[in-house]
Parts: structure tokens; C-alpha cells; sequence
């Protein structure tokens, strides 16, 4: 038996059945490589992701990692620490938001954003408003309040009721379908600016401009949801800020700590009144070896121009990647993304060439069954993503 079966049958014996996981078993990772337990090397375009999004195993990050780990990991949020007040500084400093909670997860951070909203609405606000709109296609975690609030149904929401009150979804982009359903009880609008999940899917610019127009004029929060997108990943700090609005309140998590568990939602400073000792909390939230390891990615994000860096690759990927939709016209129908968020839309089922980029050493996801999922670590080689797209261009080519 190989040491990959060997372990497949140690997972299947022993832990809970609720990931389709791809034939590979993972042993280490550099930079933009990946090794399996056989030894063979494979191209990551996916980042764990998108968590590793300044690519594995840094020798910065874990010489931070080490020290503070000697110095001090956690001792809970009953204490202050240097190490998360430094680090929502610094964090701060990318957006406009005032505020910022710590947590361990993207779901988490949707969490808290939800209830930051639906509190805000009843505590300083006096008004009975606690529903949540999101848009359909979307993915906001798997808690039960942000898998209701996900707007895709099928496995994620089966046999998992009662849900909780108080969610909607409308079509994306449809302006008229989100004023019809905003009421008196609506606290929030809840958006991805890109829908990860959903098959990299970005909102257009102008339904971007009326929607964040209408919460306004409704009263209602608006919230970005950027656990997938943030971090530079889009080519600035935060999606949102492609568009030119500032949302009440965004969230965060992937790539902050670079690998290690971190969530984070940010709100301005009035609406962040919403909360007060007691109302919300976690544990390990903002824990000083996360915050400290955190700390580091913001000052390589900013000090590498890691943002820019994505924006230009990823400019330069959806140009190259554009032969591809000329050379197989039957087979590839668009490439879309913002930065080094891309998705290639294919027109037939990307099974069998999902598994050859595999079998060929690349690690990508495959989304609703025909659009190829890129997440490459901001930090990869230009050349990595070329290699990449001669292959799938041979690929294409013999299929
Ligand atoms: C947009 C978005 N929101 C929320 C989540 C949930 O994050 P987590 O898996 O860390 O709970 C994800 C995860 O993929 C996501 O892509």
C-alpha cells in the first residue's frame, strides 16, 4: 500500500466524512509549491483557499512565529495585549473602518457581523430591523447563521433546520429585486464584492454604486463580506475598494495570519456602538501569537506593494489567458477576476481537465463543475501562471 492509501484509510477510519477531498496527500509547501508524501511537486494556484496568500512556509513568518510562541500565545480576551492593539492599528489604517473585532474564522467574522447589525439596529438605533439580505450565488460560511444567509441551496442547508429567521436572497445585480425586499425589518444588506465561491463572480461597477445608494436610503447596513477577497488578494486591500464605496461593516479571515486560524470584522465607529461588554466574544480571538504573526503579513502586504504586485499579475494573466478563449472557442467562454482572484468559465464540464492540471501538477479548484478557480499566492512567479496556461492550452487541445 502507498503512504498516500495508507493515509486515506486512516482519514476515512477516523475523521468525520464531509470533505470531497482531492486524490493528494499534502506533506509540505514552499513558496508557491507544494510536495505531496510521495515526493512529487505540484504548483499551488489556490493557496489553501486563498489563505496563503504570501505563499507557504515564509522564514520571516515563522521566525515571528517562534519568537512569539516563546514569549506568549494566549491568555484570552479578559487581558490587553500589546500584540492585537498593534495589530487593528495597523489594520485600521487600510480602509476607513473605526473598529475592528477579532475572531478565528470567516464564518465567524460573518457572525459577528450579523449580530453587530441586527443589535446596532434594536440598541442604538430603537428599530425592530434584524433581517439579512444576501445575494443568490453567494457563500458566507457554514455556522447556521451564515449558512442561511448563503444564498445557494443543496447540501450546505439539508437536514440542518429549523434555520434561523430573518435571511433573504435576491439575484445579483438585479437593483429593483433588492428595493422590493428591503422592509422596515431589514437590518443589513450582506454582498461579496466578488463572489468567490460562486464561481469568481464580480458585481458590476454600476449595480455596486445603486446598491450601496439604496442601503442609504433605506437606512439599512451595508456589509462586505471579503474573507475571500480582502488581503490584497483582489489587487487592493479590499475588493470594496474597486468600487468606491465604504461599506458599515466588512469581515475578514483566510490570509490574515497567512495559514494560521484568524477571523476579523471591521465596522465604523458608530455602528461598532452596537456592541458592548458581554454581548460578544470568543476565546482565542485576536490571541498574541496570531495577532503578532498577523502583524508581520500587514507590514509585508504594505511594505512588497503586495496589492499592486496581484493587480499587475493578474492584468497580465486575464491578457495571456485570452488566447485561449480564441484558440478554443467551443471549450472556454471567459476569464474573469480582479487581481489574482480569476476564473476561467469553461463551456463544457471541467471534470476530466481539472484532473489532467492535477495529474500535470497543479492545484486549482474546480467550481460548479466548468469554471477552473485560481488563487495563486500573490507572491508566485509570473511564470508559474504561463506554465499553467500552456498546459490547460494542451489540455484543451488533445481533449
Ligand atoms: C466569501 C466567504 N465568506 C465566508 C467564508 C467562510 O470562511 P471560513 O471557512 O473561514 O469559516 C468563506 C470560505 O470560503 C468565503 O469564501
Amino acid at each position: 500500500m502507498s503512504k498516500h492509501d495508507n493515509l486515506v484509510k486512516k482519514v476515512n477510519n477516523n475523521i468525520c466524512n464531509t470533505y470531497g477531498r482531492y486524490p493528494v496527500s499534502i506533506s509540505k509547501a514552499k513558496g508557491a509549491r507544494l510536495y505531496d508524501l510521495d515526493g512529487n511537486e505540484y504548483i499551488d494556484l489556490l493557496s489553501g483557499i486563498s489563505v496563503a496568500n504570501l505563499g507557504h512556509c515564509r522564514e520571516d513568518l515563522a521566525k515571528v512565529m517562534a519568537e512569539q510562541s516563546q514569549k506568549l500565545v494566549q491568555v484570552s480576551n479578559l487581558f490587553y495585549q500589546e500584540e492585537q492593539a498593534e495589530l487593528a492599528e495597523k489594520l485600521l489604517k487600510t480602509s476607513d473602518a473605526g473598529k475592528v473585532f477579532f475572531c478565528n474564522s470567516g464564518a465567524e467574522a460573518n457572525e459577528a457581523a450579523i449580530k453587530l447589525a441586527r443589535r446596532y439596529m434594536r440598541k442604538v438605533k430603537n428599530k425592530e430591523a434584524y433581517e439579512i439580505i444576501t445575494l443568490q450565488g453567494s457563500f458566507h460560511g457554514r455556522t447556521l447563521a451564515t449558512l442561511t444567509a448563503t444564498g445557494q441551496d443543496g447540501l450546505i442547508k439539508e437536514g440542518f433546520g429549523p434555520l434561523p429567521e430573518g435571511f433573504k436572497s435576491v439575484p445579483a445585480g438585479d437593483i429593483e429585486a433588492m428595493r422590493n425586499a428591503i422592509s422596515d425589518k431589514t437590518a443589513a444588506i450582506m454582498v461579496e464584492m466578488i463572489q468567490g465561491e460562486g464561481g469568481i463572480r464580480p458585481l458590476a461597477p454600476e449595480y455596486v454604486t445603486v446598491l450601496a445608494a439604496l442601503a442609504k436610503e433605506k437606512d439599512v447596513l451595508l456589509i462586505a463580506d471579503e474573507v475571500q477577497s480582502g488581503l490584497c488578494r483582489s489587487g487592493k486591500w479590499w475588493a470594496f475598494q474597486h468600487y468606491g464605496i465604504t461599506p458599515d461593516i466588512f469581515t475578514s479571515a483566510k490570509s490574515l495570519a497567512n495559514g494560521l486560524p484568524m477571523g476579523a470584522m471591521f465596522a465604523t465607529d458608530t455602528v461598532a456602538t452596537g456592541f458592548e461588554p458581554g454581548s460578544h466574544a470568543t476565546t482565542f480571538g485576536g490571541g498574541a501569537l496570531v495577532s503578532k504573526v498577523a502583524s508581520k503579513v500587514v507590514d509585508i502586504m504594505n511594505d512588497e506593494k503586495i496589492a499592486e504586485r496581484a493587480a499587475k499579475l493578474g492584468e497580465q494573466f486575464k491578457k495571456e489567458a485570452a488566447e485561449l478563449i480564441t484558440r478554443h472557442p467551443d471549450k472556454v467562454e471567459t476569464v474573469r477576476g480582479l487581481g489574482l482572484m480569476l476564473g476561467i468559465q469553461l463551456k463544457i464540464d471541467g471534470s476530466s481537465i481539472f484532473a489532467a492540471l492535477r495529474d500535470k501538477g497543479f492545484i486549482l479548484n474546480l467550481t460548479k463543475g466548468t469554471i477552473l478557480r485560481l488563487l495563486p499566492p500573490l507572491t508566485i512567479d509570473f511564470e508559474d501562471l504561463r506554465t499553467f496556461l500552456k498546459t490547460l492550452d494542451g489540455i484543451l487541445s488533445e481533449n
